[in-house]
């Protein structure tokens, strides 16, 4: 974020602060907050036309020196104030209620006792720049992604069950990103390790393999040394000692290095339990996929065709090995956003984190 949208943002609030009225912050500011280097030209609020003489008074400028415009289905008033041009967007029609801006959009919400500023979603400040006949982001912003060193990854983590594979495979789809199952990772070093009749307690033999070897993706499939083992990484022996080979230290390094690795190049879309905790904090979107255990469990024994209750013991012992380890154990980012997928479809879940992404710059 420039250091121009921080002042004058800043500022904003600060003779806000004074009033005892509600304000509605739209535009590039949202952008701002949420990570656009926006020209600092480009503020705007939305206000009811008998508040213009008190908000003038409160921004130290003068009516008389606003520009008057009729904005595409909106009346706009143009004022040059100490911190740069800003709009008023007075009687604005349509679906585009106030009730609906003040929930959605960058609210700054100013009250005798509080000070809140809400962010609202990109998509809001496009329908709203839209029905003021603006481009739906200022043709120079800077999207949060363009940045140097910006990291193109979402991270979607969670629990078994909760839809990660089909949720993140099909934003990959849409975004045309690249997916990656870190799961299948986990997996392919506990095949080898049962393979080879390894020790599944031989730390340091557990730590070569995992240093050592070749997983390759190619699509759908996973080869370990140029094999395929797509469909013996899914076997129920693999899946039950997965967790145990997974807590072992020397296996998380070795796995997350090749993961910060492949993120480097960005583009991706990655699926497990600590992408956005460990892997990649710095990743623009993280996501926990969560749904109740009933829920997982009824997908699981539907794909697998196990019985519900056999898959649910599996599923509730998987989860509980996978949160009680001490390193990267399964949690939400404190940043992450929380989707319960129970009862939902996966579109609309996949929809919502499209949204998500482009809310944040990141396509
Ligand atoms: O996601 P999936 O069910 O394929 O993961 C299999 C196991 O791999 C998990 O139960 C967990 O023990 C381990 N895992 C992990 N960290 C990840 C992904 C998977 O520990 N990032």
């Amino acid at each position: 974020m420039s250091v121009a949208n921080h002042l004058r943002l800043r500022d904003l609030l600060a003779v806000l602060a004074d009033s005892d009225r509600d304000f509605v912050v739209i535009g590039s500011s949202a952008l701002a907050i949420q990570g656009w280097d926006v020209r600092p030209s480009d503020l705007d609020l939305i206000v009811s036309p008998d508040e213009v003489p008190r908000i003038c008074d409160l921004l130290g400028i003068k009516e008389a020196h606003g520009v008057w415009a009729q904005d595409g289905e909106a009346q706009r008033v143009e004022f040059e104030t100490k911190w740069g041009p800003m709009d008023l967007y007075l009687g604005v029609s349509g679906d585009l209620t106030y009730e609906l801006v003040a929930r959605d959009a960058v609210a700054v919400v100013v009250g005798p006792d509080e000070l809140a500023v809400k962010v609202g979603s990109l998509a809001h400040v496009r329908d709203m720049r839209a029905a003021v006949g603006r481009t739906p982001v200022p043709a120079d912003a800077v999207r949060p992604a363009e940045k140097i060193g910006a990291m193109r990854v979402i991270a979607i983590d969670g629990p078994a069950g909760a839809g990660k594979s089909t949720v993140t495979r099909a934003v990959a789809r849409t975004l045309g990103f690249t997916y990656l199952d870190t799961g299948a990772m986990y997996r392919s070093v506990t095949l080898a390790v049962l393979d080879e009749q390894a020790d599944t307690d031989d730390m340091e033999r557990i730590a070569e393999i995992a240093n050592s070897i070749e997983i390759d993706f190619e699509g759908e499939t996973v080869k370990v040394g140029g094999r395929d083992v797509t469909a013996m990484i899914r076997s129920p022996e693999v899946t039950k000692a997965t967790p145990h080979i997974a807590a072992y230290p020397e296996v998380r390094s070795a796995m997350v290095k090749r993961q910060r690795h492949l993120f480097e190049h960005g583009g991706y879309v990655a699926e497990g339990r600590d992408t956005g905790t460990v892997v990649a904090p710095e990743a623009p979107l993280k996501v926990f996929l969560t749904a109740t255990p009933e829920e997982r469990a009824k997908r699981r024994s539907l794909e697998t065709g196990e019985p519900k209750e056999d898959v649910l013991a599996a599923i509730e012992e998987r989860d509980r090995l996978d949160s009680v380890r001490e390193l990267s154990a399964l949690k939400a980012a404190e940043d992450a956003v929380v989707l319960d997928t129970t009862g939902r479809s996966i579109d609309d879940v996949v929809a919502e984190i499209v949204d998500l992404a482009r809310d944040r710059g990141i396509v």
